[in-house]
């Protein structure tokens, strides 16, 4: 199995959604370990239970700290303890904007309802003077904005005529340490599911100008130019060919870069079957740890080598300005 994603579980209580994660890891199949259960409250409760389970811990009180200086000290144990993601979990804290910046896209939270509805506190008792039908929980990606960043699941619960919020809250727990393994799951694994990096690669071929997907012998496909004379500047190959790996083709100037840059670096770049010898070279994208700031400057480059000249004229003007 590919090397599971690290996570860093931050926690202020009871411990139950950071239990549901630690359990889930112990499945061989998971594509994530909990390397760090980190808490602003030394008297945590589940800082025993991780412990118990063989988790390092790290435990600080944020009192007496000023909010970024302590956000520091907790970011430090999740990277002394390499970790890849961090992961909320009944973390009582409103982060600064720096931390949570410099995690973008590698922080999820879970909180108990059904957002953009009731973020915030008082979650069961909201929706339940609301005459809601229905309530539950959802994990997001934690951005600036309190309990409002992209959501990756959901689950509903239903709310009965009778609930109260204790009774609401138990039963929407009961959901929450099903949906936040699994979405963690998912979303440590999103970069070797080959339909999410043909999404990414569109949305980065597409920001260039007079593109337009077009699938080609069955692999997804970019061109630049029109509707009826376009042409390729990118592809992605899902086992081409019989290929074992999933890559974007994009063109090089030729069979001398091509080979300089395979010998380069191997395990990034191939000749890939058929269009290899007309020029196009294979970047892996399976590697679960795609560079896309590189994927985006290859496509662009590309994209330069095949527009027509009075297209391409526009990249260059576009960066004058
Ligand atoms: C959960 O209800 C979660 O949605 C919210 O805080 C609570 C944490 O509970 N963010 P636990 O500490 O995981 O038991």
């Amino acid at each position: 199995m590919a090397e599971r994603a690290r996570v860093a579980i931050f926690i202020s209580g009871r411990g139950s959604n950071m239990a549901a994660l630690i359990y889930a890891a112990k499945h061989e199949e998971c594509p994530f370990e909990v390397v760090l259960v980190a808490s602003n409250d030394p008297e945590a409760r589940g800082l025993a239970l991780a412990r118990a389970e063989g988790v390092d811990t790290f435990a600080q009180s944020h009192k007496g700290h000023e909010r970024a200086a302590f956000d520091e000290v907790m970011e430090d144990a999740a990277r002394d303890a390499r970790a890849d993601y961090i992961v909320l979990a009944g973390y009582m804290r409103i982060l600064s904007e720096a931390f949570v910046s410099r995690w973008k896209g590698r922080m999820l939270n879970i909180h108990p309802s059904l957002l953009p509805k009731y973020p915030g506190l008082d979650t069961y008792a909201r929706a339940i003077e609301a005459g809601d039908s229905v309530s539950g929980c959802t994990v997001h990606l934690v951005t600036g904005e309190l309990d409002s960043g992209p959501i990756l699941g959901q689950t509903e619960v239903a709310i009965l005529p009778d609930d109260t919020p204790d009774r609401l809250a138990s039963r929407i727990l009961i959901a929450e340490h099903q949906l936040y393994p699994r979405v963690l799951a998912d979303y440590v694994s999103r970069e070797l599911d080959p339909d999410w990096l043909v999404e990414k690669v569109g949305e980065l071929a597409l920001e260039l100008p007079e593109t337009l997907a077009r699938t080609s012998h069955g692999a997804p496909g970019w061109r630049v130019g029109t509707e009826k004379s376009g042409k390729f500047f990118a592809y992605v190959s899902i086992h081409h060919h019989g290929e074992e790996a999933v890559a974007l083709l994009v063109k090089t100037s030729g069979p001398d870069e091509m080979a300089a840059l395979i010998e380069a670096e191997p395990d990034l770049y191939y000749k890939p079957a058929y269009y290899g010898a007309s020029g196009w070279i294979a970047i892996r994208l399976d590697t679960g740890e795609v560079d896309w700031d590189h994927i985006a400057g290859w496509l662009r480059k590309s994209w330069s080598m095949v527009a027509p000249k009075k297209i391409s004229g526009l990249i260059a003007i576009a960066e004058e300005f």
